[in-house]
């Protein structure tokens, strides 16, 4: 039902979408004529995306220059290598260079007050893209996914690994008790990292509870799992180290590890694999969840490596935030479907919130390629062509 719900949004929005590259006018859907399309020609919108090194970010603002680009506006599209002077610069720069829209996905979600009051001050509406960007008035609307039930799903896959519940989270009531698990989380200053955990904490609870699972580190507060810009490396080595200190340097005992991010992932497989384990789950690997179905990853569920992925289309991400951008350019303001989840700090966001999928190997092909995401070549070679 999710996804026949999901695939009628993305038909709505490609129809909007394509009636107003129609006109050439971004806001046509209330302004129309072409006077309007004259308009959208003339108006810049500012993208601000932080990093290249993680492909879902390239897919992000890709496909939000596309949709821009096809409603008749003029785009400047900036990566800010994980550098939070960086994207503050760029904002900087677009906001002269004239930008009447900005679509933000943050960095550090709390560093960014002066360039919003900025923008604020000339009438600039903002648009937090897929992270939420705190302590500030100005910022207009949030688009993303639900961010608690991804983490709610990635603990949900981890017990479904392990063989303590099915795939929708209940309990097959035959798990051994004392599993050893461990826990990942991403970088603090992402507000997105606190909802993944949050709702995998609130999943996992119950069977930490009855003893079914044993953080055996006790590293279990968020602070002591988090993973600064949620970065491969930084995520191997504290791995490398729980090994050392906790599982007598070749994971005995280790059956799951809950991970927030396909390269969080890697490089917590690297390291288990490192020590001897696996190098597949048949073959004792622990279980690993991910998120963002980044093909390295999908090509590892594929061979049976890495347990599970989310899946958060950002193709529908993308058309979500162009509308609300057209809607905005267009006087309106654009639709919410929460407007309760997502305090900032200095007041709550109306949201447009997408649900997820997750990625098992055996759903590879009706989630990812039959929906166009990745093609069977690329799965098969964990490329991206
Ligand atoms: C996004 C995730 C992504 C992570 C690391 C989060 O804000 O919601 O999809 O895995 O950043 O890039």
């Amino acid at each position: 039902m999710r996804r026949i719900g999901m695939a009628i949004i993305a038909i709505v929005t490609s129809f909007a979408l394509a009636a107003c590259g129609g006109t050439g006018a971004g806001g046509g859907a209330t302004t129309g004529g072409s006077g309007a399309s004259q308009a959208a020609g003339d108006t810049l919108v500012g993208v601000a995306m932080p990093t290249q090194t993680s492909e879902r970010w390239i897919a992000d603002g890709n496909a939000v220059k596309a949709g821009l680009e096809k409603a008749g506006y003029k785009v400047d599209l900036q990566y800010a290598n994980d550098d939070i002077p960086t994207q503050t610069q760029q904002i900087d720069a677009m906001i002269t260079a004239g930008a009447k829209l900005l679509i933000i996905a943050a960095i550090d979600g709390t560093a960014l007050t002066s360039q919003l009051q900025n923008a604020a001050s000339k009438g600039i509406k903002v648009i937090a893209y897929d992270r939420l960007i705190r302590d500030s008035e100005n910022v207009d609307f949030y688009v993303s996914f639900d961010n608690y039930k991804v983490g709610v799903a990635q603990a949900t896959a981890l017990l479904y690994g392990m063989g303590i519940t099915d795939r929708d989270g209940k309990a097959t009531g035959n798990a051994a008790k004392g599993q050893d698990i461990e826990m990942f989380a991403g970088s603090l200053d992402d507000n997105n990292a606190h909802f993944f955990w949050n709702g995998a904490q609130d999943t996992l609870k119950p069977f930490i509870d009855d003893g079914t699972l044993v953080v055996k580190s006790k590293q279990t507060t968020i602070e002591q799992a988090a993973t600064l810009r949620w970065l491969q490396e930084t995520a191997q080595k504290r791995m490398e180290d729980l090994l050392t200190s906790t599982y007598g340097g070749k994971g005995t005992g280790l059956k799951g590890v809950l991970s927030p991010y396909d390269g969080i992932s890697r490089g917590i497989i690297t390291a288990l694999q490192g020590v001897g384990m696996g190098p597949t789950i048949k073959e004792g690997l622990p279980i690993v969840t991910g998120q963002d179905a980044e093909i390295a990853s999908v090509k590892l569920i594929a061979d049976g490596v890495q347990s599970s992925t989310i899946f958060k289309d950002t193709r529908k991400l993308a058309a979500e935030a162009v509308t609300a951008a057209q809607d905005f350019l267009g006087g309106k303001s654009p639709e919410a479907n929460n407007t309760k989840d997502y305090d900032n700090g200095k007041k709550v966001v109306p949201s447009y919130l997408l649900e997820v999928d997750t990625v098992y190997a055996d759903n590879i092909q009706s989630l990812l390629i039959d929906s166009g995401y990745w093609t069977a070549d690329e799965v098969k070679s964990g490329v991206a062509k």
